[in-house]
């Protein structure tokens, strides 16, 4: 199974490190730096000996690096820096990925590709109409650090482990993030059913705002260490066909009575992709947001460059 990264930042190397230590092979990074992914690379090999464990990255600057890969994430393109949406790198971003896109159409036409440049679902879809690919084989990986946050913040507010919370987060990875207490579960029962509004609106707020909270605390960068995790647990469930429902950016075609829009919602992941997407019985008000959010990721698109 050949695996490319494309673009050596935080994200994308530590992406490659956790894969490699996964046991996931063949890992490729590719940035168009001079050197960066060749010197990462060798700094992660250089872990080998300590970790006890074996591996191997290969690296370069060249695009073709990536020619018939299994699955590609593509972190290429410029991080939110403090003050900024993720909406504002729309254009910047975009051109990237358009390039992007020609060469994993012309070189890796087989490929699954999983869209982690911001706005993520925006450049999801972006990446599909770009390649013109089955929506199976383009997702974005959003919900999946976004439950992951909140499952991180329930998890302090109860002193409970992470590991009997069960979160589940929709919409997109911006504005419009609906995390939902009603299909997030703590040791099997309803969040709603065991933490009041108040305390569960507070929750929701602070896992809409994290990624801007570590934007500022960072002062340059974004978050990295859990986008990575995010990424690395996508990339094992295609790779490995573990079936598993996880949150990403989809195309909706009909789904949730949405079209032509690519929107977090949890889906069945295996080999294939996205093999089944999942529709929540969501309430009024649940579905109110996601239409909304559906909304504006459509206004938010037609801004796309179009030169
Ligand atoms: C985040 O949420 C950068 O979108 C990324 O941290």
């Amino acid at each position: 199974m050949k695996i490319s990264i494309i673009g050596a930042g935080n994200v994308g190397g530590l992406t490659a490190m956790r894969l490699a230590q996964e046991g996931l092979q063949d890992i490729f990074l590719i940035d168009v730096a001079k050197n960066v992914a060749q010197a990462k690379a060798f700094d992660m090999e250089d872990a080998q000996s300590i970790l006890k464990h074996n591996y191997r990255i290969r690296a370069g600057e060249d695009i073709s690096l990536i020619r018939d890969s299994d699955i590609i994430v593509v972190t290429a393109g410029f991080a939110r820096s403090p003050g900024m949406t993720r909406e504002d790198l729309l254009n910047k971003n975009a051109r990237i990925l358009r390039d992007i896109c020609l060469s994993i159409k012309k070189l890796a036409a087989g490929s699954i590709v999983i869209v982690v440049t911001n706005p993520l679902d925006l450049m999801t879809l972006f990446t599909l109409k770009s390649t013109g690919f089955d929506p199976a084989k383009i997702l974005g990986m959003g919900p999946t650090l976004d439950a992951s946050r909140f499952a991180n913040l329930i998890s302090r507010e109860l002193n409970i482990s992470v590991n009997d919370i069960t979160a589940c987060v929709i919409g997109s990875h911006g504005e419009g993030m609906i995390p939902l207490p009603g299909f997030t579960t703590v040791k099997g029962v309803a969040l709603d059913e065991v933490m009041d509004d108040v305390k569960i609106g507070t929750l929701i707020q602070k896992t809409l705002n994290r990624g801007k909270e570590i934007v500022s605390l960072l002062a340059s960068g974004s978050a990295y260490f859990a986008p990575s995790a995010a990424i690395a647990e996508i990339v094992r469930v295609i790779a490995k066909d573990e079936k598993r429902v996880l949150g990403v950016s989809a195309y909706l075609n009909g789904e949730y009575a949405i079209k032509d829009v690519c929107a977090g919602v949890p889906c069945r992941l295996g080999r294939d992709g996205i093999e089944k997407i999942i529709e929540l019985d969501l309430n009024s008000r649940e579905k109110e947001s996601l239409y909304a959010a559906a909304a504006k990721l459509k206004e938010q698109y037609k801004n796309l460059m179009t030169e």
